[in-house]
């Protein structure tokens, strides 16, 4: 696991979208596995302004939302697909046929996960994973208590991450309390993956998920395993690490040491 702890969260977004443009660039048809809520705003905003002034291109990419909330229309304000619009897929040049995101108004959930994870095998599995955080170590709505091992299924969240969303609706009544999700072994098949997190409410979820043992209590932890993982914070985020000193000389020597280890970020 790599740790970079940075000043703020704009330069957090700046190393995320460099990450994915350096990917887009080694690999233009590569597959994307994407993430909604607010962490990953800005990296968004970075690949839109990436595509805008620097011909980012996206017409290859192949893309995978991690989950949808269960019965929100995909036109609804609040829905993920709606999100993914409005923030990305409006503003940049990927082929609507290769952007995908769970249907909320499945009929069938089960099937519909399923034909999910078949897509996800027959684009050759996600390159690069964006994944955030929920308050109670959630990635994806792979909620606490999760198998390590799930896929991509009907999930009910907890009262946390509906107190946690309510922010995005006019009621609290209103927030969905089902979604379909990745699961935590699918989102473990990505070959790389980037975990946002941003603010001091992060701070004690991510030293639990980072530096505390793996459980299925806290989903992140798992990926402790993963041989290819970027965890990206502000300082806040990184605030209650243990070992934020050693992380932040890390990257401070292999910045100065090695130039090309780092290239892929500077
Ligand atoms: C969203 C997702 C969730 C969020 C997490 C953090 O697609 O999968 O796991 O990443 O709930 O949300 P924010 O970024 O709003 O704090």
């Amino acid at each position: 696991m790599e740790i970079i702890i940075t000043k703020s969260y704009e330069e957090m977004s700046q190393l995320a979208a460099q990450m994915i443009s350096r990917q887009l660039l080694k690999k233009p048809s590569s597959v994307l596995g994407l993430a909604t809520g607010s962490t990953p705003v800005g990296t968004y905003k970075q690949l839109v302004r990436l595509h805008k002034e620097e011909g980012l291109d996206f017409s290859k990419v192949t893309t995978f939302n991690l989950d949808e909330y269960l019965d929100l229309a995909p036109s609804h304000d609040q829905s993920y697909r709606y999100f993914m619009d409005q923030n990305l897929f409006n503003h940049i040049n990927v082929d609507a046929r290769r952007v995908h995101v769970p249907y909320g108004h499945a009929e069938n959930v089960e099937q519909f996960c399923e034909w999910y994870e078949a897509e996800m095998r027959r684009a050759g599995g996600i390159d690069l994973q964006i994944l955030g955080i929920g308050g109670d170590g959630h990635i994806a709505f792979n909620e606490p208590g999760s198998s390590l091992g799930s896929r991509t299924r009907l999930k009910t969240l907890t009262k946390q991450t509906i107190e946690d969303n309510a922010r995005f609706f006019k009621h609290e009544d209103e927030v969905p309390r089902f979604a379909i999700t990745m699961g935590v072994g699918t989102i473990m098949e990505a070959k790389e993956i980037i975990l946002l997190a941003n603010g001091a409410k992060k701070a004690d979820i991510i030293a639990e998920a980072i530096e505390g043992p793996i459980t299925a209590q806290v989903s992140a932890s798992v990926l402790q395993m993963h041989p290819h993982v970027t965890v990206l914070l502000d300082a806040e985020a990184g605030s209650k690490l243990k070992r934020a000193d050693y992380y932040r000389w890390v990257f401070e020597e292999k910045k100065r040491l090695i130039p090309r280890m780092i290239g892929k970020m500077t």
